[in-house]
């Protein structure tokens, strides 16, 4: 199967996985930086994965994905892609996972439960190496962070308000230079300075 393969496959049985945009940002990204230890929270079927790895030939992953049968499907994926020895895939929720990870990651990359990046920042940042570089998926969320709907019942609001101060709150610490890209869902690439 090729990557775009894949991505047909996910997306046919609606499983989320990245805009095209948003997969050219992150594999020229990890192209650039050639991360060695790359964390990743939302693994879906590896999708994303794949890409990073491909990217970066010498690096290894930790992947994290709440869903069973979305994790079996990834590391059939990485092993079809003869990626098996370079990744776990940890399968439980993100939120007790991450707090218990320990060593130093050189690349992070964020695209787990959307309503949720701000509980996952101090965590990131005590994991991530100075220099190392954190990439964001959907920081502009359907538009929704930049537009708050007028009608407060919208289902999407909580999560629209969460990563609006998720975003807010990485473009401006002063331990990150950050860029917003909008692409896809709104992407931020953050280099760690300290
Ligand atoms: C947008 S998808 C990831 C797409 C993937 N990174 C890609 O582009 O190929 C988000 C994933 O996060 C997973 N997820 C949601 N809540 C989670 C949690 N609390 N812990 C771990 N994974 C979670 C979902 O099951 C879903 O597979």
């Amino acid at each position: 199967m090729t990557l775009d393969e894949l991505k047909q496959y996910a997306r046919e049985r609606y499983i989320p996985v990245m805009a095209d945009e948003t997969k050219k940002l992150l594999f020229e990204t990890v192209r650039e930086r050639m991360p060695r230890r790359i964390l990743e929270i939302g693994t879906a079927i590896g999708y994303s994965g794949i890409v990073m790895l491909s990217a970066s030939p010498l690096a290894t992953l930790n992947t994290v994905e709440l869903s069973e049968s979305a994790a079996a499907q990834a590391r059939k994926n990485f092993a079809e892609w003869n990626m098996s020895e370079r990744v776990n895939v940890f399968v439980g929720d993100a939120r007790e996972i991450v707090p218990q990870l320990t060593g130093k990651y050189d690349f992070v990359f964020l695209d787990g439960p959307k309503g949720q990046y701000e509980t996952f920042f101090p965590y990131l940042t005590e994991l991530l190496e100075k220099g190392g570089t954190l990439v964001c998926d959907n920081v502009l969320y359907k538009g929704l962070v930049e537009h708050v709907p007028e009608d407060k019942r919208h289902k999407h609001i909580t999560v629209a308000r969460n990563m609006r101060a998720f975003l807010l709150g990485i473009t401006s610490d002063a331990r990150y230079s950050t860029t917003l890209y909008r692409v896809g869902d709104g992407v931020t690439v953050s280099t760690k300075l300290v």
